[in-house]
């Protein structure tokens, strides 16, 4: 059975993308600083029909990093996809921002894609055509005020991607970046969830597909970007914002 890694997958789009890896018949390695979390989802998993294990795993911690692998070696011996997901907000300026805190944001949205991708290179070049998914975001490309240094870990992501794409070509290894828009999860302000409310009017006539995105959306790149179908996608950025980075001023 081929095998996957989700980081961050006890929550939002990591979860959609663990159960949909599952449904379609890879065994998944649910990981999550919230172990709990990473449990329910492999229950939701196994009530399914899936098959998934949950590991603790804090992507800034490379000693966390190497026991998930160490443990759930067996299980991802046939390991074709990681898809490096997790990753929390920040939100402050560039003149706020304690360099605690900066180092803090790369070491989570940044370096921690670094860490689990090489601790996964082992197991992945064992299978020529495996894939690796880098979750980044539209602030990679343009951002709003308290988004430092987020947007900065964000944009480093697709670089990183290009690198590790031209890198691990020996081994037919593809490396290609998503980045989500706004995708209705917990890290999301929760007033974005409610349709009357006047922030998500207002944030709506910026979406020309007329809705934000749900993390299913992210869920089906992901299966299409590590198929066969897009073999010779290699490197490359997934823009999924429903249209909004197309447009300067709303649409009505
Ligand atoms: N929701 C959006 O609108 C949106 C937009 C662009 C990009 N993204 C990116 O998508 C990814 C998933 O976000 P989400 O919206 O599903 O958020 P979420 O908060 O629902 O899920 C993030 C998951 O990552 C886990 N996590 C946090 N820090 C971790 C760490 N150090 N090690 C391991 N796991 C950790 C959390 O426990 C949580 O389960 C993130 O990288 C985020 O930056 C989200």
């Amino acid at each position: 059975m081929k095998a996957a890694i989700v980081t961050g997958s006890g929550s939002g789009i990591g979860r959609a993308i663990a159960k949909s890896l599952a449904k379609n018949n890879y065994f998944v390695t649910v990981t999550d600083i919230n172990l709990q979390n990473a449990k329910e989802v492999v229950q939701e998993i196994i009530s399914e029909g899936g098959e998934a294990i949950a590991e603790y795993v804090d992507i800034s911690n490379e000693e966390t990093i190497k026991n998930m692998i160490s443990s759930s070696i067996s299980k991802n011996r046939n390991l074709v996809l990681l898809v490096n997901n997790a990753g929390v907000n920040f939100t402050t300026t560039v003149e706020d921002c304690t360099p605690e805190e900066f180092d803090n944001c790369i070491a989570i949205n940044l370096k921690g894609h670094y860490l689990v991708t090489k601790h996964s290179i082992p197991l992945l070049k064992n299978n020529p055509g495996s894939n690796i998914i880098n979750i980044s975001s539209t602030h990679a490309f343009r951002t709003q005020p308290r988004y430092f240094p987020y947007s900065a870990a964000k944009a480093g992501i697709l670089s990183m991607t290009r690198s590790m794409a031209i890198d691990l070509r020996n081994y037919l290894i593809r490396v290609n970046a998503i980045c989500p828009g706004l995708i209705q999860t917990p890290i999301m302000n929760s007033s974005l969830f409610e349709e009357t409310d006047p922030y998500y009017q207002k944030v709506i006539k910026y979406h020309p597909v007329g809705r934000l995105g749900k993390p299913e959306d992210i869920a089906n790149a992901v299966l299409f970007l590590s198929s066969e179908n897009a073999s010779f996608i290699n490197g490359e950025t997934l823009v999924i914002d429903g249209g909004r980075s197309c447009i300067t001023y709303e649409l009505d």
